[in-house]
């Protein structure tokens, strides 16, 4: 099959776009993509101060990478979350990329800096050690971006992950998450910081293309925590309709976007926000989440 920009020799096709790619014009196909999304969605400006969010996995190291090379002000945030061997590997991989990149990288480590560890409020809570460790994450990703004066917040979700949380909240009906779901999050209160995902609209596999391309180093194992997660029967599902017909996924997330959010828009404004009476973050209870979990994790 030849690429259909160049028509040399195609590596890659991909099928809901009827289209296939040679390395070269993949490469310009995905930055594309990307800055289609920051710019059409009024993600970030060229100067302006974006936290980066990264976990060591493929999307969170294409997100960082792309942003570097098309000139973007970011710098990088990562979170060791102590979950065991898996966050201290993946630490590396991204301490590694940072250094001989010459980036700049803020490491925070939940249990040397605050006292917390997942596995004992996911018991205490009787959470699962996922949301526990999603609340901190949002919690930390969000001080830091604030307290650093950054206007976005970045990650690094893909096609797959955003049609499958959608699916997810379909399912159940979830209003307020559906008030909520796209590729910005906008700013709601003075301390919440933009929430934003240049990659929506790319895949899994584009990713894993754009980091094998680019031979960047990344974490091959995703967290042992995920493994039975009610998100990858959605993907499965996913993964079936769109084997049958592709751009399945993209029509779902793109219609929701054009045509249904909107009938959520009213659900939004009724979460009344409050600043914690500890910490001053944002929250909806007098003390936030993470305010919590720190006294938890430190009594006795
Ligand atoms: Fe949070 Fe796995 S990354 S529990
Ligand atoms: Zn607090």
């Amino acid at each position: 099959m030849k690429c259909v920009r160049c028509k040399k020799k195609a590596v890659i096709v991909l099928r809901r776009h009827n289209a296939a790619f040679c390395a070269d014009c993949f490469l310009h196909y995905y930055k594309n993509q990307v800055l289609k999304n920051i710019r059409k969605n009024r993600m970030f400006e060229k100067g302006e101060k974006v936290l980066v969010v990264v976990s060591g996995g493929k999307d969170s190291m294409a997100l960082w990478d792309i942003l570097v090379k098309e000139g973007y002000n970011v710098v990088a945030m990562y979170i060791n979350l102590g979950i065991g061997e898996y966050s201290n590997r993946s630490q590396e991989v991204v301490e590694k990329f940072a250094k001989e990149n010459n980036l700049p990288l803020i490491v925070k480590d939940i249990k040397k800096e605050f006292g917390l560890d997942i596995y004992k409020l996911s018991k205490t809570l009787r959470r699962s050690p996922c949301s526990v460790c999603g609340s901190i994450k949002r919690y930390l990703f969000n001080k830091v971006a604030y307290d650093g004066g950054f206007s976005a917040v970045a990650t690094g979700h893909n096609l797959d992950d955003e049609a499958a949380t959608l699916f997810g909240n379909v399912l159940n009906w979830e209003e307020g998450y559906l008030a909520r779901q796209g590729p910005v999050l906008p700013q709601t209160h003075p301390k919440l910081i933009k929430k934003v995902k240049p990659l929506y609209t790319l895949t899994e596999r584009e990713n894993m293309y754009y980091v094998l391309l680019n031979k960047i180093e990344f974490l091959h194992e995703e967290c042992p925590h995920s493994v039975g997660a009610r998100s990858i029967l959605y993907k499965e599902v996913l993964n079936k309709l769109e084997e049958e017909s592709p751009g399945t996924k993209q029509r779902f997330l793109s219609g929701f976007l054009e045509k249904g959010k909107k009938h959520f828009q009213d659900v939004r404004e009724r979460l009344e926000l409050k600043e914690c009476k500890n910490c001053g973050q944002v929250t909806t209870t007098e003390e936030c989440s993470f305010c919590r979990f720190v006294r938890i994790c430190n009594q006795q």
